[in-house]
């Protein structure tokens, strides 16, 4: 029973990682970059309609900042482990060294579920925005190939959604050396198309429209915020970078904290904005962000935002897609899943044959199945992994294998702790259909770990 709590040693993971010497070049900006593209997506351009409609009302900006509060704790936590530990694996490395191989193997397990669902999620709000944008230029994509398969309702398969996780796939499988300078360029169209919005609809804003601004209550803004979570996903890819930057100490912790910090500046802006334009209740659409643009007859700029959004997201969808992909080849490389998904091809080098399961199985979820109920789920994963992060500083400090100098989460013990419980407390607001789900797909992942990769695991020999 105790070799499924066997750990791994820091001392060894730094030893390798001398030995591989990835080119150190990202700095401070670059990684506020990459955390930015990585950031921004639905959860700007849907979330805050969908989600003041139904749960917080006006007051979706309260959500937005406990939301971000949360993260922010969250990404302390993860700037102390990225410093310490500059390899890549994230939140599965991290468990691997403190808590040993059956959690590691569970945060892994629950960060593949957080990436692929994420990158699906993110191609079907993509796709709604594509095919409003068609709607303009006259373009109609028949609707029984616009959603996911819902018969009674029309819809029987998310073309769109599947085309694009497919196309990313592919470039993904084909090496990812421009990816630094074309993910810079959609940054700034993304951003650009934000800030075109806010200077656009801020004349519009009619102040009686925050007003009842509470319409759900306090807890309406508390399950809001459970759920608007999502909007901050894909800051711990920036801890995924570690063995490419500069002076990680000192970089990593500014790349993360600085690149939620733009995204909650963009978020409040944005949703003060748009509930200001139009009345909560009329903003549960698909394109909110183009739609209230419409709404005030500015159709032209609308076409605009949704050409940006629909560049903007496809930086998420790839962000998610390698993240998910190079997690699994970690987990693989461990010997915790099958060799197949460790395997470089030798030509692009890069893990083709993993990419395009990983690609695939996505694709499938994006196209087929109803994400709105599961799309909660990837918010569970994130957040038990949080967790994990967050009481993990505890015991990294303990270890007397870490390097001196690095960032260190401040307010010690007491800031992990209550990063903990924040989690926790966004984990009880979601709903029990998640729950559920959740258990199921951790049952499955225990199953996984006891008939292969405890008996597979590279700390076997
Ligand atoms: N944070 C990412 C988004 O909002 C997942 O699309």
């Amino acid at each position: 029973m105790s070799n499924i709590f066997r750990k791994k040693q820091i001392g060894d993971l730094l030893k390798r990682k001398e030995g591989i010497q990835l080119k150190q070049t990202l700095g401070a900006f670059d990684l506020i970059m990459l955390g930015v593209g990585a950031i921004v997506g639905t959860g700007i351009f849907i979330l805050p309609g969908t989600v003041s409609a139904t749960h917080s009302g006006p007051a979706i900006v309260i959500s937005f900042i406990i939301a971000a509060f949360v993260c922010a704790l969250a990404g302390m936590c993860y700037s102390e482990f990225s410093s310490a530990i500059p390899v890549t694996g994230s939140a599965y490395t991290y468990g691997y060294i403190v808590f040993g191989e059956i959690i590691a193997w569970l945060v892994g397990w629950a960060l593949v579920l957080e990436y692929g669902l994420a990158a699906a999620s993110v191609a079907t709000g993509w796709s709604s925005y594509l095919v409003s944008l068609l709607e303009g230029l006259n373009i109609t994509i028949p609707q029984s190939l616009s959603g996911p398969f819902n018969p009674s309702g029309g819809t029987y398969i998310n073309l769109p959604a599947i085309l694009i996780v497919l196309a990313i796939s592919y470039l993904l499988s084909r090496g990812m050396q421009e990816s630094a300078k074309i993910n810079k360029i959609m940054v700034f169209v993304k951003v650009g198309v934000i800030v075109l919005f806010i200077v656009v609809g801020v004349f519009y804003v009619k102040p009686d429209n925050w007003q009842p601004f509470m319409p759900f209550g306090f807890d309406g803004v508390l399950a809001g915020a459970a759920l608007v979570f999502f909007a901050f996903l894909g800051f711990d890819a920036v801890s995924s970078a570690a063995e490419e930057v500069k002076n990680p100490q000192r970089n990593l912790p500014i790349g993360i904290i600085g690149s939620l910090l733009v995204c909650t500046l963009l978020y409040i802006i944005v949703s003060l904005v748009m509930t200001g334009i139009a009345p909560y209740t009329d903003l549960n659409v698909s394109n909110p962000v183009s739609f209230v643009i419409q709404l005030v007859g500015q159709d032209w700029i609308a076409g605009v935002i949704s050409l940006g959004a629909v560049t903007g997201m496809m930086t998420v969808i790839l962000v998610m897609l390698y993240g998910g992909s190079r997690l699994l080849f970690a987990i693989a490389r461990d010997g915790l899943l099958p060799k197949i998904l460790y395997k470089v091809n030798p030509k692009y080098q890069t893990p083709v044959l993993n990419t395009w399961i990983f690609g695939i199985a996505v694709a499938f979820f994006a196209g087929i199945i109803p994400l709105n109920k599961l799309a909660e789920l990837v918010n569970m994963g994130t957040l038990l992994a949080f967790m994990i992060v967050s009481i993990g500083v505890i015991f990294l400090r303990k270890n007397k294998e870490i390097p001196a100098g690095g960032f260190k989460v401040p307010l010690f013990p007491v800031l992990p702790i209550v990063s903990f419980f924040a989690c926790l407390f966004l984990i009880s607001q979601l709903s029990i259909h998640t729950w559920i789900a959740c258990g199921i797909w951790f049952l499955v992942g225990i199953i996984l770990y006891l008939i292969y990769g405890r008996g597979h695991s590279k700390l076997n020999h």
